[in-house]
């Protein structure tokens, strides 16, 4: 087994899994100093492309940003979506996660679960592909952003579903937008870790959107903490050297290219 990926297991129950999205290089060399995982989610659509979900991404956008941010990886987790569309049944699965793994090199690959899907982890994870499952609120499956398992029922859809994607062989499962008590309950159960969004504390780790909790993607649910606020911060600099340059005071001489010296 992957030495990152046993390393995230044995978390369980002792320590709280830390990650975040990126889809470039840069940032995911700063997320790399404090992760345990890093994704290259399909928000990269929303985030990123401007489309108003993330049904158009394709493996090819997906691979040209994994390219990217692999390169500020050294330590994390390296964990890629699959685009929707790029696992409909056995055979394109298959294609489209080991044609992922062996373009990037990364460590696994995110399926999100349409209740139906268990046979395509099992047969991926039997292909030496490591899955992380997906269940709660799936974008690639779900129109309505809602928070599930509030009734008894449904928490026990749930945990079903969950579980099933345990025992198809995924080594650790997304909960997206679940009650505190479903997610508590799955986590109890598994003994792979999950990684809430949206979902409580009870989890086992937890991971966020970067560009929403940096405050720059305007996307701000309840279950969104604004660590900085990056527009703020964008905005007046931008502001300052438009100014700048209105006034001749950008570039100064300090700028100019005399002599050899091309950097500081
Ligand atoms: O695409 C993504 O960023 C995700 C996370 C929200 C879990 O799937």
């Amino acid at each position: 087994m992957n030495k990152k990926i046993r390393k995230i297991l044995l978390k369980k129950n002792k320590s709280k899994i830390v990650s975040l999205t990126a889809y470039s290089s840069s940032v995911a060399k700063i997320l790399d100093k404090f992760l345990d995982i890093v994704l290259v989610g399909d928000s990269m659509a929303n985030v990123l492309y401007g489309h108003k979900n993330t049904h158009k991404i394709t493996l090819k956008n997906i691979v040209e940003h994994t390219l990217s941010v692999k390169k500020g990886i050294k330590k994390s987790l390296l964990v890629v979506d699959m685009p929707k569309g790029s696992y409909n049944n056995i055979k394109s699965a298959k294609k489209n996660a080991k044609f992922l793994m062996y373009e990037t090199a990364c460590d696994a690959v995110k399926i999100e679960s349409n209740k139906k899907n268990f046979e395509i982890i099992k047969k991926l994870v039997k292909s030496n592909i490591p899955v992380m499952g997906h269940i709660g609120y799936t974008p690639q499956f779900k129109k309505k952003f809602r928070i599930e398992g509030q009734t008894i029922i449904e928490e026990k859809k749930l945990l079903k579903e969950a579980m099933l994607i345990e025992e198809a062989g995924a080594f650790s499962i997304v909960l997206e937008c679940l009650s505190p008590k479903a997610a508590k309950l799955i986590t109890n159960q598994l003994k792979i870790p999950t990684i809430g969004i949206g979902s409580s504390m009870f989890c086992d780790g937890q991971i966020l959107v970067t560009d929403d909790m940096l405050g720059l993607s305007g996307f701000y649910p309840k279950f969104v903490k604004k660590y900085a606020n990056l527009n703020r911060i964008i905005e007046k600099a931008v502001k300052k050297y438009t100014r700048d340059v209105k006034l001749k005071k950008f570039p100064s001489s300090n700028n100019y290219l005399n002599g050899t010296k091309l950097r500081k």
